[in-house]
């Protein structure tokens, strides 16, 4: 789902027909870097390839190759319709000479192996910039605004920027954690469409991970470092004299497992809702999104399943335990205003994946 309306991901097996099986190296190239199907149709900017423009040709050869490599799998997807003036796809031409201007992506010789290691991760193959960058009104990434978070399908992309909201800064040591075992410690587990990409990062060597936690706590170079005992400690209060419906909800349907922190994980890690960023974050959706779906697939072995409360909670009883989490556990952040709308906003969004 896009501001534009749906867009939807077509066949790229070695299928003749209905793949990209008659796509030459050349053509592959330019559908990679200048967003181009071997038909000189113009590709929306949803199929990343502004990211995909910084790689080298090396590493799209070995993609080629790969990709050319699997079985052929006669499939036709539903085409994308837009509608005007986005169905005009020769305009893509001019959004293309505005804003993929980049080339493939130059090593900082100023900076370590790792980080251009990273760099190069990051910003050209992982395109984590294409969830977490802010985009403008027609749909390109705005770079004053790289990595400051945004939305996507529902979801917020976190800011990973100096504007983020972890209540713990996140460091290189976490980054890796989070990135590699879908889980650290000081922060939680990764939910809803971040899944799948810590799932896929799976197959990455440990430096390749290393090098994006790297490069992505460089840009925080300022972040103080906080003590998570007190944090935790003062949302761990005992919960009896709390009468508010919020408290009972928390009691009846969460605490089983987000207990308070005394006792042994009862499902995944149980790590403290206090240290989570969808708590802080300005806006209730993520928190909403894992309330009513639950985590159906945990992105990596090890990590526990949650209950989605879709059907068991009214959207009042939603935006009632979501105030009191708020309040409960990022006191120092106001109170999220709108939530019941939030609330019927996230409902009417499909599961998760
Ligand atoms: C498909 C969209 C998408 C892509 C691509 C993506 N992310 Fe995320 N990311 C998200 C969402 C959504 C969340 C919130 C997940 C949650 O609440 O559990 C998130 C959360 C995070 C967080 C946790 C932030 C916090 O404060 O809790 C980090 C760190 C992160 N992503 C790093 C990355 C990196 C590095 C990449 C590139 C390798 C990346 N992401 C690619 C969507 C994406
Ligand atoms: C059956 C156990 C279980 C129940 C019941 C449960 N959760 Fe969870 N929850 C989990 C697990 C497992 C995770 C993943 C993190 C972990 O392993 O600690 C999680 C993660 C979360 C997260 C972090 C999501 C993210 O994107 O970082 C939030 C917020 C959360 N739960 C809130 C709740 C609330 C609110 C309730 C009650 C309505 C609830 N949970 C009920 C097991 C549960």
């Amino acid at each position: 789902q896009t501001p534009f309306g749906p867009i939807f991901a077509p066949n790229i097996t070695p299928d003749r027909d209905s793949g990209i099986g008659t796509y030459s190296f050349a053509a592959f190239q330019r559908a990679m870097r200048e967003g181009v199907a071997r038909d000189g149709r113009n590709l929306y900017p949803a199929f990343p390839y502004t990211a995909f423009s910084k790689m080298t040709d090396g590493d799209l050869l070995a993609l080629y190759a790969y990709l050319m490599a699997q079985t052929p799998v006669k499939a036709t997807t539903t085409p994308t319709r837009l509608a005007f003036p986005f169905n005009v796809r020769p305009l893509l031409a001019g959004w293309n000479l505005l804003f993929n201007r980049s080339g493939v992506i130059e090593a900082d010789p100023a900076q370590s192996a790792q980080w251009n290691r990273g760099n190069y991760l990051v910003n050209a193959v992982a395109h984590c910039g294409a969830c977490h960058t802010p985009r403008n009104m027609l749909g390109a990434e705005r770079q004053a605004a790289y990595l400051d978070g945004a939305l996507v399908d529902g979801w917020e992309a976190p800011a990973l920027s100096e504007l983020s909201r972890a209540p713990v800064p996140w460091t290189q040591d976490a980054l890796y954690e989070y990135l590699r075992h879908g889980i650290a410690a000081e922060h939680g587990a990764v939910a809803g469409p971040m899944g799948p990409v810590v799932a896929s990062l799976a197959e990455l060597p440990d430096s390749d991970i290393a090098a994006m936690a790297h490069y992505v706590a460089s840009l925080t170079p300022r972040a103080i470092p906080v003590d998570v005992a007190p944090l935790v400690a003062a949302s761990w209060r005992d919960l009896g004299a709390d009468a508010t419906e919020g408290a009972r909800l928390f009691a009846g349907a969460c605490q089983s497992c987000h207990h308070d922190g005394n006792g042994p994980p009862v499902f995944g890690a149980n790590i403290p809702l206090a240290l989570n960023s969808n708590l802080y974050s300005d806006r209730p959706d993520n928190l909403l999104r894992t309330i009513l779906d639950g985590i159906a697939e945990p992105a990596r072995p090890g990590l526990g399943p949650m209950p989605g409360f879709r059907d068991s909670m009214n959207d009042q009883q939603v935006a009632e335990l979501a105030r009191f989490l708020r309040q409960r556990f990022a006191p120092a952040r106001p109170a999220w205003q709108g939530i019941e709308q939030a609330v019927a906003r996230a409902r009417q969004l499909a599961t998760a994946p």
